[in-house]
């Protein structure tokens, strides 16, 4: 595996990668239909904006197989989007590996990456917000030696409510 800058060109793996891991993911913690009724054509527009006009320091990056060029994972980051947020934390919005490759290695890569660029970019510390109940993500944070910093948000912009927590790790 090995990890390179997404480009434009990546939108429509990285809208399927988001989904169908999405779906693997959050499955039993919010309602079936709303996982059925994501749809990848639909979250193009959303990747291709991303991707062609990123925001003022964020950055995307790809997690692909030593064979082909396919995204597999993706790693997406940049300052913090919190309210009143700390100008020295860099954030994680999101990080994401396809289910069947899970375990072998490509989060770490991404996670470690994302650090690097939020370290060479002056961030001293880095955030990121996981839902409550997503025990493995939770785990591969603290492995890596994020910790829960008591922050808690819910987030009910999609018509049910989602718990998160905020973790935070010193980039110094
Ligand atoms: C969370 C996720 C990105 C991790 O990716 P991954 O490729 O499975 O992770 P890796 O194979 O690199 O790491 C797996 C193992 O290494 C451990 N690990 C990770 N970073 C580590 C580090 N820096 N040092 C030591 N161990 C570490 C993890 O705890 C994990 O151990 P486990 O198998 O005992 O749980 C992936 O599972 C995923 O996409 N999940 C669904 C989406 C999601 O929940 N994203 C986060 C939303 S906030």
């Amino acid at each position: 595996m090995r990890i390179r800058p997404a480009t434009i060109a990546d939108a429509a793996v990285l809208a399927d990668v988001h989904v169908r891991t999405w779906q693997a993911t959050y499955r039993g913690f919010v309602p079936d239909g709303y996982l059925r009724s994501l749809d990848p054509v639909r979250w193009r527009p959303f990747w291709q904006d991303r991707l062609r006009r990123p925001e003022e320091g964020t950055a995307t990056l790809a997690l692909v197989p030593d064979a082909g060029d396919r995204p597999v994972g993706f790693v997406s980051f940049g300052p913090s989007r919190d309210d009143a947020a700390d100008v020295a934390a860099g954030e994680i919005f999101a990080i994401y590996v396809l289910p069947e490759h899970w375990g072998t290695g490509g989060g770490r890569m991404l996670m470690a990456a994302a650090l690097t660029a939020l370290a060479d970019a002056g961030f001293g510390r880095a955030t990121l917000w996981v839902l409550d109940g997503n025990a493995r993500a939770r785990r591969f944070y603290e492995a890596g030696g994020w910790r829960p910093d008591g922050l808690t948000k819910r987030d009910e912009s999609r018509g049910f409510p989602l718990d998160e927590v905020r973790y935070v790790l010193d980039l110094r």
